[in-house]
Order: structure tokens, then C-alpha cells, then sequence
């Protein structure tokens, strides 16, 4: 048995118990894989200020996050078809992150539906929605949203087009898989895994099945986002999305100062730099590259959030010292849920905040909140190699 010590021996596990298909989907980033390496890589060169003789007792790491009380500044990010990864997936996740006292964002694209989630958990989620073609049916999406008590709408503006993720069209990604020859093959060496899903029966995008019409392939994200996503999503629908919805509007996906500023200009109630973990405009820079700039952008206009690439605790301070008030973590919980269901998401968090906390202790901090540029060193140009 592994005495799990870190999030990349959650990540082995998760590989080992999941089906290609999906451990694929999981890790890949789009075309070249060089923003999906570079988000993680950009954060290795940050180099941390080790202070000593500081009175480190009485530490806390607990904040706020769009005036949501956090244990820690760290949100469960939106993750697409999270309950192929593990049976009822979104169900599991949510419940680690409410015992845990941090947020959980149901995607639009999940397994386990809104209202499946809300009936298994006792406190509010937040919402990610995806903007499609047809207004009914967001309409009705975040109506579904409101009902179910969600407590933020967190709207996804880089994803109108799916990046292209070469593993997923060779693999034939769907929910549930195809049984050709090799998924058939694939899956049987995978009958942990199998067998949960067979007692589940969550195997189908539940926001979209039974409540959008006129879909070809209901299992294929492909499918779906091509022939639903709406095209012509601007900040002129942002706005009117905003009022729909009525409570608080994060948005994600922002990675240039000016996009930023028009977020802010919305009423945003925070905002995420995000590059979608790499899955989307592959050559675009990582987002601990840019956050500094979207910081100086907003101001105190809006609060700054980073998602894409966090695998530490080290990496969540970084990102507060760089300005970010929060942050997201996607596949650093996906492991854990592949890995072994809800204790392995659990276990995602305890890992986080503990190197969260003592990488806080030795750079001479006690508050989550006092974090900032003084704890960090970047190397010459990191924040002015790109312009
Ligand atoms: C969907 O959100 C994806 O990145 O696949």
C-alpha cells in the first residue's frame, strides 16, 4: 500500500486505476501540450524567501473567496465529465469539499446533474455554465442552478471552441465509452474502476441528457460543444447573463489585462486567470505569467483568482504572493478522485493545505492573507520576457 505524500502519487494512482480514455482526457492539453507544460513549469522557476527567528504559532489559512468563508483559498474547479474519472464523481468531489470547507463548482458538462449533486450534499455549490446556442435552454440551466441553491454562477469565456485534444479524437472519447474491441480491451484490465460505474447509474452528461433537444451524439463532448456552444458569446451577453442570473458572477478564463478590465467594467464579483489548464489556445502563456499584469489591470475592482497548473501548496502561495486572492485546482483533485473516490479528493486537500501552511511557516508568514511579493523571487524577465 502507497503512503500517499503528495498530489504525484495521487496522480500514478489515478493513471493506474482509471481507463486510458479518460486518464487521457484528464492529462492532456490541446495541440503541442506547450501551454499545458508551461503552467506547471513556469511555477518551478518562482523561488521561495526562507525567513527565520519569526514567531510562526497560530497560523491560520482560512480567507474568504467572493465572500464565501475558505479553510483555505483554494476553490474545486469546474472539470467536464469529473464522474467518468470515478463513479458519482461530482457527488464525491462536492462532499470532500464541503467537510473540507472549501468551495466545489459543478460543470455544466458533469455526470452527476445539479440536482443530483444538490439532493447529496448539504451546502451550497457553485455553478459553472457554459453559454449555448439555444437561450432556453441556459435559461432554464440557470434556473436549474438557482433551484438547486447554487451560491455562484461561475461563467467560462475561452471555451466557446473546443481546443483540439489529440488523444481524446483518437481514443473516441464518450460518455459512456463506445464498447469497441480496444475500449472493451482497455476497460477490462480497469474492473475496479468498472465495477463501481456498474453500480452507479450515472454514466451520461446529466445537464444535457433529458433536457436538451436536437443533440446528434449525446455522449460526445465533441459533438456537443461544436453543434451548442454559442459562437457569438460577447460581453454584451456577459452582462445580460449577469442579470439573469441575479447573485454572484465569477468569471473565468481571463487572461489579458484588457479582458480583464472589461470583466471588471461587468461587475464581475471575481475573476479567474485561466488558461483552461492548457486545453484550449495552445502557445498562450501560463497564467502565473500573467496574473501580476491582471492584478495591476483591476486593482481592487474585482478579486484576482489563478487557476491552471497548482499541484502544491507551494504553487497556491506563489500564486498569492504574485496577487491572487484565490485559487483553482483541477486535476490536482481529479487524481485523488481517480485515485480512490472521495478520501483521495480529501486527501488532495490535506496534502495542499499542509504544504500550504508549512511553506507559509518557513517563509516567515502566519496569515494566508499577508502573503505577497515580499515572499517570492522571480528570475530576471519573468514577468517582462513576453510582451
Ligand atoms: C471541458 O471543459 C474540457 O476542458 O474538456
Amino acid at each position: 500500500m502507497t503512503v500517499v505524500t503528495c498530489i504525484e502519487d495521487l496522480r500514478r494512482m489515478h493513471r493506474a486505476r482509471a481507463p486510458k480514455m479518460f486518464w487521457d482526457y484528464c492529462e492532456s492539453g490541446s495541440w503541442t501540450e506547450q501551454t499545458f507544460r508551461e503552467n506547471t513549469s513556469d511555477f518551478a522557476e518562482i523561488r521561495l524567501r526562507q525567513r527565520v527567528a519569526v514567531d510562526m504559532s497560530n497560523r491560520t489559512t482560512a480567507t474568504t473567496m467572493a465572500g464565501h468563508e475558505v479553510t483555505m483559498p483554494v476553490a474545486l474547479a469546474p472539470v467536464g465529465m469529473t464522474g467518468m474519472q470515478h463513479a458519482d464523481g461530482e457527488i464525491l468531489a462536492a462532499r470532500a469539499a464541503e467537510k473540507f470547507g472549501v468551495p466545489y463548482t459543478l460543470s455544466t458538462m458533469s455526470i452527476c446533474s445539479i440536482e443530483d449533486v444538490a439532493i447529496r450534499t448539504s451546502k451550497p455549490f457553485w455553478f459553472q455554465l457554459y453559454v449555448m446556442k439555444d437561450e432556453d435552454f441556459v435559461a432554464r440551466t440557470i434556473a436549474r442552478a438557482k433551484a438547486a441553491g447554487c451560491s455562484a454562477l461561475v461563467l467560462t469565456l475561452d471555451l466557446q471552441i473546443l481546443g483540439q485534444r489529440h488523444k481524446d479524437l483518437k481514443n473516441g472519447l464518450s460518455a459512456p465509452p463506445k464498447p469497441t474491441l480496444r475500449t472493451l480491451l482497455d476497460l477490462a484490465t480497469r474492473w475496479r474502476w468498472g465495477l463501481d460505474m456498474l453500480g452507479t447509474p450515472r454514466r451520461h452528461f446529466g445537464n444535457i441528457v433529458g433536457h436538451a433537444k436536437g443533440v446528434s451524439d449525446p455522449a460526445s463532448l465533441m459533438a456537443w460543444t461544436s453543434e451548442n456552444f454559442d459562437p457569438q458569446l460577447d460581453w454584451g451577453k456577459v452582462a445580460r447573463l449577469k442579470d439573469q442570473w441575479g447573485g454572484r458572477f465569477i468569471l473565468k478564463g481571463i487572461l489579458d489585462a484588457e479582458d480583464a478590465r472589461r470583466a471588471a467594467d461587468v461587475g464581475a464579483d471575481a475573476i479567474i486567470v485561466s488558461n483552461h489548464g492548457g486545453r484550449q489556445l495552445d502557445g498562450a502563456l501560463s497564467s502565473i505569467r500573467v496574473l501580476p499584469q491582471i492584478v495591476a489591470a483591476v486593482g481592487d475592482r474585482t478579486e484576482v483568482w489563478l487557476d491552471s497548473g497548482i499541484r502544491s501548496g507551494q504553487d497556491v502561495l506563489k500564486a498569492l504572493a504574485l496577487g491572487a486572492r484565490g485559487t483553482m485546482i483541477g486535476r490536482a483533485y481529479i487524481y485523488g478522485l481517480g485515485a480512490m473516490g472521495q478520501a483521495g479528493v480529501t486527501k488532495a486537500l490535506e496534502i495542499i493545505r499542509r504544504e500550504l501552511d508549512v511553506t507559509m511557516a518557513l517563509c516567515g508568514e502566519r496569515d494566508v492573507k499577508n502573503l505577497g511579493r515580499h515572499n517570492v523571487l522571480l528570475p530576471d524577465g519573468f514577468l517582462t520576457r513576453y510582451a
